[in-house]
C-alpha cells in the first residue's frame, strides 16, 4: 500500500473514531439530561400526590391524624398549621415509594413569602431545602399563608450518573478497545511495512551478491575453455583459481543464508567443548590481520583475562569472533582501528571487539540484533551485507548462556561486549538438551 492511501485510510478511520467517541459523548450526555429530567417529574408526581393526599384528609379532621386539635395530640408533633408531623412523616414515605424515590432526602414545609420553616425533616440541611427547585404549594389547603411542601436530595445530581452507571463502564470499556485496537492495528501495519521493507531489502541484497561470483564463475570458466588458455597452465591456473575464490564465497553465502533458517526454526545443535577463548581469538585474529593490513589499518589483542576457558562450540564462537570482527573493519570507512580485549568478570569472561568506526546512533542500537536489519547508510552497495551477522551473534551467544552489550556513539565507533560463563560453570550452567551435548 502507497504511504499517502495509507494515511488517507488512517486520518478517515482516524476521524470516524474521534466522530464515535464525540456522538457517545453527545449520546451520554443526553441520558444524563434525560434521567434529571425524569428524576424531576417523579419528585413532583410524589410532592403533588402528597399534598392531594393532605388535601383530602383536610375534610376528615382527626380522622387519620394528619391534621389535629391541640386537645386530641401531643403538643409537640403538631405545627403551627395544624399539621401533625407524625402523621406526615408516613404520607411522604408513601408517596416518595410509589414514583421510585427512596432515601436519603429531607422534606419539610416553608412559608414562601417569609422563608420561614414550619418543618424540616433533618433541621442540618434547612438552607438547602429553601433553596430545592422541589416544591409544591400548599395553597389549596391553606389559603393565605403561601405554605410549601419542599423536598431536597444530596445525591441528587449522582443519581442521573448512577442510574446509567453500568451503562457507561460498559461504552468506556468498548470505546477503550476500540481505540487500542485501531493503535495496535496502525502499530501492527507499520511494522509490517518495515519488515516486508527489510525483507525486500534482503533479497536485493542476497541477488546482487550471488549474481557477482555467479557472473564472474562464468566468465573464468568461458575464458578457461579457451583453446589459448587451456594451453598455457599458468593461464589456467589462473582462472581455475578464481573460480574456486568465487566459488568459496559463495558457499560462504549459502551457508550465512541457511544459518538463517536454522536460527529461525531454532532447530541448531551445539557441539559444546572446553575452548581456550585466547587461543581462538589469536586465531581468528591472524586471519584477519591481513585484511585489516590491506587497509593500513590495525588490530590489537589485549587478553589480560585470567581464566579464560570456556564451554561452548568452536565452530559457532569462531563465527561470532569473525562477525564481530568483519563488521569492525566493514564500518570502519577509513583506516580500521581494531582492539579486541578480553578480562575476567564475576564468573565470566567477557570479550570485546572495539573500533573506531562509523558508530551506531541510539536508535538503530535497538534494532541491529534483529534478523536482516541494516542501518540505513549500510544499504549501500559499497557496505555489503545481509543484515544477519549480528542476528547470529545474539542467538548464538544467548545459546551459549551468555549475553551481547553494545557501547556505540555516532561518529566515534563501537564497543561489542561479550560475556560468557567460564568452563567450570559449564554443565551446571548451560542448559543442555540431551542431543546437545
Ligand atoms: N561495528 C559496527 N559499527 C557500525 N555499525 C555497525 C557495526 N556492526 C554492525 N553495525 C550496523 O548494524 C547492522 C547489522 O549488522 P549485521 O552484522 O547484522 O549485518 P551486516 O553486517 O549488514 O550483514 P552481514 O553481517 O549479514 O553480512 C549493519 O548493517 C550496520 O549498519
Ligand atoms: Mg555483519
Amino acid at each position: 500500500m502507497k504511504k499517502t492511501t495509507f494515511l488517507i485510510i488512517v486520518t478517515i478511520t482516524g476521524i470516524a473514531l474521534a466522530g464515535i467517541i464525540f456522538i457517545q459523548f453527545y449520546w451520554i450526555r443526553n441520558a444524563i439530561l434525560l434521567q434529571e429530567e425524569q428524576f424531576d417529574n417523579r419528585v413532583r408526581l410524589a410532592l403533588k400526590g402528597a399534598v392531594n393526599q393532605m388535601y383530602e384528609s383536610k375534610s376528615d379532621t382527626c380522622n387519620d391524624g394528619l391534621f389535629c386539635t391541640h386537645n386530641c395530640l401531643k403538643h409537640d408533633s403538631l405545627l403551627p398549621s395544624g399539621i401533625n408531623v407524625d402523621a406526615l412523616k408516613p404520607l411522604i414515605i408513601t408517596e416518595f415509594s410509589e414514583v421510585g424515590l427512596h432515601g436519603p432526602y429531607v422534606y419539610g414545609i416553608f412559608s414562601s413569602n417569609t422563608q420561614r420553616a414550619e418543618y424540616i425533616s433533618k433541621p442540618a440541611y434547612k438552607a438547602q431545602l429553601l433553596h430545592s427547585r422541589h416544591t409544591a404549594s400548599l395553597s389549596c389547603i391553606f389559603k393565605n399563608d403561601q405554605l410549601m411542601l419542599a423536598a431536597w436530595f444530596p445525591d441528587e445530581r449522582n443519581r442521573a450518573f448512577h442510574s446509567i452507571f453500568w451503562w457507561l463502564l460498559v461504552c468506556f470499556v468498548l470505546l477503550v478497545i476500540l481505540v487500542l485496537g485501531f493503535i495496535f492495528t496502525i502499530y501492527s501495519f507499520l511494522r509490517q511495512k518495515k519488515i516486508s521493507e527489510m525483507k525486500s531489502d534482503f533479497v536485493n541484497n542476497i541477488t546482487h551478491e550471488f549474481k557477482t561470483p555467479i557472473a564472474t564463475i562464468s566468465l573464468a570458466s568461458e575464458m578457461l575453455l579457451k583453446p589459448s588458455v587451456l594451453s598455457s597452465e599458468t593461464k589456467a591456473r589462473k582462472y581455475a583459481g578464481i573460480i574456486y575464490d568465487e566459488n568459496i564465497r559463495l558457499k560462504k553465502q549459502v551457508e550465512n543464508v541457511l544459518q538463517l533458517a536454522l536460527l529461525d526454526r531454532g532447530t541448531f545443535s551445539l557441539k559444546y567443548a572446553p575452548v581456550d577463548l585466547h587461543q581462538l581469538i589469536v586465531k581468528a585474529a591472524d586471519s584477519f590481520q591481513l585484511l585489516v593490513k590491506e587497509k593500513n589499518g590495525s588490530l590489537k589483542l589485549q587478553l589480560i583475562a585470567l581464566n579464560h576457558q570456556v564451554y561452548a562450540d568452536v565452530m559457532h564462537l569462531e563465527n561470532i569472533i569473525t562477525n564481530l570482527l568483519d563488521n569492525a573493519s566493514k564500518y570502519s570507512p577509513g583506516i580500521p582501528e581494531i582492539t579486541i580485549s578480553t578480562f575476567n568478570r564475576n564468573d565470566h569472561i567477557v570479550f570485546a571487539i572495539e573500533d573506531k568506526g562509523i558508530g551506531i546512533s541510539t536508535e538503530n542500537q535497538k534494532h541491529i540484533f534483529r534478523k536482516m536489519y541494516r542501518v540505513h547508510t549500510g544499504n549501500l552497495h559499497d557496505v555489503k551485507g545481509f543484515g544477519l551477522g549480528l542476528y547470529y551473534v545474539k542467538s548464538l551467544v544467548e545459546a551459549h548462556n551468555g549475553n551481547v552489550n553494545l557501547h556505540s556513539e555516532p561518529g566515534k565507533g563501537s564497543r561489542f561486549e561479550i560475556s560468557l560463563p567460564l568452563d567450570y560453570l559449564n554443565n551446571k550452567s548451560l542448559n543442555l538438551k540431551p542431543d546437545e551435548s
